[in-house]
């Protein structure tokens, strides 16, 4: 085999290249532009979302979310331990304060009897509960009945990090759509790249209008510089949005592919380690994840296929383990924690063949 293997790689064989010459040849290399246009409209029909603001990663979308939606100091965001930390990070930027929720074990994501339990002890010491971030980890939906609902009965905004998701289906309605507000990214690794990349996704025209306004330093519309709040550069590039125009528009075959690689591994893993599928909805297949049975540790794994050049990561570390976050209240149940020390991401790739796979799984094999 020649060359690295890299865990998931861009695959830039669409239009990219021409939307790139397209935006130069037109002089659109600004936070608008043609290419910016489309890659919007395009974005919306596929997600369903009433409105779609792009932005420069999904990080500053989550950052735009808590904006819009007021939520600043002491306010308490309910957000799972199992995932990425610029889930979290934000919720910091505004000085609130996070509130880590445990994973169930058939989705991966947020435990709503582990989030009403933390929701009821936060309302009975009378804290400012505000918002839960949902994450749909590994592009696996979450309990999406059951958290928006408890959502509404408590009163508290619901915003969707659906960063790794884009395309996954629950009850036939994209990720992304169920919140107030649901954020996507399109970073270098993600199944859609616009190099750095992220959208925020509502159907409320107000929350629309404030994260468009904040995201361009809060300018007034006036015909002359006016600020009356502070605001931020969080807008995508034209450049960025020809990219991911071009990446977007083959969304469907990148899923397809994704499945197939899994299956690849369902098949040559056999026996040997389980591979995660969702049990609910239809997910994106984004990186296939393994779990590795207790004879054997990820960083075992991780440091054979390193040898013969293969990329591979252990799964999220929780956020209850990130020295940064330590001083936050955590309801565990021991779930993240197994899945972290058990786990594994395998390349995953859309230009691997399935020749790939069965030479990354016989290393695999041949580690014990
Ligand atoms: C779950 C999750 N949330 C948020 C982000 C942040 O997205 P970005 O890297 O575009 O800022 C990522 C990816 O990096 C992610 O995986």
């Amino acid at each position: 085999m020649a060359g690295r293997i890299y865990l998931s790689p861009p695959d830039l064989s669409g239009h990219e290249l021409q939307y790139i010459q397209d935006a130069v040849a037109s002089n659109w290399i600004a936070p608008f532009g043609p290419q910016l246009d489309t890659f919007t409209h395009t974005l919306k029909q596929i997600t369903g979302s009433a409105y779609v603001e792009p932005v420069n990663s999904g990080t500053s979308a989550i950052h735009l979310a808590l904006l819009a939606l007021g939520i600043s100091t002491g306010d308490l965001v309910f957000c799972p331990t199992f995932t990425f930390a610029a889930s979290v990070f934000p919720v910091l930027y505004q000085h609130a304060i996070p509130v880590f929720i445990d994973s169930e074990s058939d989705t991966w994501n947020m435990d709503p009897d582990l989030l009403e339990q933390a929701i009821l002890d936060a309302i009975e010491q009378k804290l400012p509960v505000k918002a839960i971030v949902l994450v749909h980890i590994y592009g696996f939906p979450a309990q999406l009945d059951r958290i928006t609902a408890i959502a509404q009965k408590y009163n508290l905004y619901l915003i969707e990090d659906a960063a790794e998701s884009l395309g996954t289906t629950y009850k036939d309605r994209q990720t992304g759509t169920f919140g107030d507000i649901g954020v996507l990214s399109f970073n270098g690794n993600k199944i859609v790249t616009g190099g750095n990349g992220g959208a925020v996704l509502t159907n409320d025209p107000l929350l629309l209008e404030k994260v468009s306004k904040l995201a361009n330093q809060a300018k007034e519309n006036k015909p002359y510089y006016e600020h009356a709040e502070i605001g931020y550069n969080y807008r995508m590039c034209n450049i960025n949005a020809a990219i991911a125009l071009g990446q977007l528009e083959q969304l469907s075959e990148k899923i397809e592919k994704k499945k197939k690689i899994r299956d690849w591994y369902s098949t040559h893993l056999k026996g040997f380690a389980e591979v995660k599928t969702t049990i609910q909805g239809i997910d994106n297949a984004w990186l296939t994840c393994i779990e590795l049975p207790a004879s054997v540790t990820p960083d075992h794994i991780i440091s054979c296929l390193e040898k013969e050049n293969i990329e591979s990561r252990r799964l999220w570390n929780p956020m209850h383990n990130q020295p940064v976050f330590k001083q936050y209240q955590a309801y565990r149940n021991g779930c993240a924690d197994s899945i972290f020390s058990s786990g594994l991401c395998l390349p995953s790739g859309t230009r691997l063949i399935e020749e790939d796979i069965i030479h990354i799984t016989d290393i695999m094999k041949r580690s014990l």
